[in-house]
C-alpha cells in the first residue's frame, strides 16, 4: 500500500483533497514506476482541481504534474538499468489519473526524465512546467544573443526561470515584478526590473528598451498587458503569452500589432509534440547539469499538509516552487 492525496469532485482544497492509502501502482508495457521524492503544485494542477474537469474521464485524481524522486520499477520494454535512476518528472498527471502526489506513481518512460548528477531531487521537482514553460516561450523569438527581452512576472515561477535562460542565451533582460521583488529579480540576472504596478511602467521599461523596442515580451498576464506591449515592441517582435488572466478574450491592439509586423504566439507546453519536447528536455539536462541556475523554492511541506498548500499557490502567496515532501532518503 501507499500514500496519496485525490480528489473525487472538483471544489476548494479544503472541501476535495483526501489523504488515504492505495494500491500501490504497477507499471505496464513502457511505464515505469518512481518513487516519489517530492511533489510540485503548480497553478495548473489548482485549476485542474479546482474545475474537476479530469473528472468527466477518472472517478479519482491523484493530483500533480511535476515531481522528483527515483525509479524502483519499470514494466515490459523498459532496460533495467533505468531502475534506481533519479529522475524528474514531466506531466505526470496528464493523460491519466494519477499524479506526483503519491508516494509511488506510475509514467510512460518518456516523462520520468534523467536527472543531471549533482541536482538534488527538491530542484527536479521545480523544472517540469516552469522551466519547459520559459523554455518554449523564449524560443518563440529564435536566438537571442543581443536581443532585448522583457520578462513580465519576473519573480513567478516561470518568469524566475526565464530570466535566467535569457541571460545566459545572450539576451539584454528587463523584467517587471511586485517592488518588494525588483531586487531578488536582479540577483537572478536580470539588467533591471521595474514594479509592474509603477504608474510610469512603460515610461521606464521605454527607457531601457530604447527607440528599439523590446524584441521579445515573456508574458504571463497577456490580456492584462497587450495594449502596453504592443506599444514598446519592436518592429517583427513577439509577444510569447503563456498565461491567461481573468480576461481570457481582450481587446487586441491589431492596428498597432499589424504596422510593427508583430507576432503573439501562445505557449501551451502540453500541447508541444513529444520531438519539441526532448529538445526542451535535453536544454534542461545542459543547464541545470551545469548548476547555472537559481531554483527557488518557496516552501516545502508535508503530504498531509496539501490542501493548506494548495490554498497558499491559489491565493498566489508562495514565491517560488510549492513542494510537498513523500519520501527523503533517497
Ligand atoms: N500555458 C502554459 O503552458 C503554462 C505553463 C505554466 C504556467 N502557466 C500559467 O501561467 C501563469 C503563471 O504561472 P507561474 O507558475 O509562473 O505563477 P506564479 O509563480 O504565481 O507567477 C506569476 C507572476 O505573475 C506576476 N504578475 C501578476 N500580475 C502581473 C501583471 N499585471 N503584470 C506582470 N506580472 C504580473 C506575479 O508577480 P507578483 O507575485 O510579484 O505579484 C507573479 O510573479 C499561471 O496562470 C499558470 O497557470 C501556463
Amino acid at each position: 500500500m501507499m500514500r496519496s492525496i485525490w480528489y473525487e469532485q472538483g471544489g476548494a482544497a479544503e472541501d476535495v483533497l483526501q489523504l488515504g492509502e492505495n494500491d500501490l501502482p504497477e507499471p505496464r508495457e513502457g511505464e515505469v514506476r518512481v518513487r516519489v521524492a517530492y511533489s510540485a503544485v503548480n497553478p495548473f494542477d489548482i485549476k485542474k482541481r479546482t474545475n474537476g474537469r479530469d473528472l468527466a474521464t477518472w472517478q479519482r485524481i491523484v493530483p500533480h504534474t511535476d515531481g522528483s524522486g527515483e525509479i524502483d520499477k519499470v514494466g515490459a520494454g523498459i532496460v533495467d538499468r533505468r531502475v534506481g535512476q533519479r529522475v524528474w518528472l514531466f506531466g505526470a498527471q496528464v493523460g491519466q489519473a494519477q499524479g506526483s502526489c503519491a508516494e509511488y506513481c506510475v509514467v510512460p518512460s518518456w516523462k520520468a526524465i534523467d536527472l543531471p548528477d549533482g541536482v538534488a531531487l527538491e530542484h527536479g521537482a521545480c523544472l517540469g512546467i516552469p522551466f519547459v514553460t520559459a523554455l518554449e516561450s523564449l524560443s518563440a523569438a529564435g536566438l537571442l544573443e543581443g536581443k532585448t527581452v522583457l520578462v513580465s512576472g519576473g519573480a513567478g515561477r516561470v518568469g524566475a526561470y526565464a530570466v535566467q535562460i535569457a541571460k545566459l542565451q545572450g539576451a539584454r533582460v528587463i523584467a517587471t515584478a511586485s517592488k518588494s521583488k525588483c531586487a531578488d529579480v536582479e540577483q537572478l540576472g536580470a539588467d533591471a526590473c521595474v514594479d509592474y504596478r509603477d504608474p510610469d511602467l512603460e515610461l521606464r521599461l521605454r527607457s531601457y528598451a530604447g527607440k528599439h523596442g523590446f524584441d521579445l515580451v515573456v508574458e504571463p498576464r497577456f490580456g492584462n498587458n497587450v495594449a502596453m506591449n504592443a506599444r514598446i515592441l519592436a518592429r517583427k517582435g513577439v509577444i510569447a503569452a503563456y498565461g491567461v488572466d481573468d480576461d481570457s478574450a481582450p481587446t487586441m491592439p491589431v492596428a498597432r500589432l499589424v504596422t510593427k509586423n508583430a507576432s503573439c504566439r501562445f505557449v501551451g507546453i502540453f500541447g508541444l509534440s513529444r520531438t519539441n519536447l526532448q529538445t526542451h528536455f535535453e536544454r534542461v539536462h545542459e543547464l541545470a547539469g551545469d548548476r547555472k541556475l537559481r531554483h527557488r523554492i518557496g516552501l516545502e511541506a508535508s503530504l498531509a499538509e496539501t490542501p493548506q498548500i494548495h490554498q497558499k499557490v491559489q491565493d498566489g502567496s508562495v514565491e517560488g516552487a510549492a513542494l510537498i515532501r513523500l519520501s527523503e532518503a533517497q
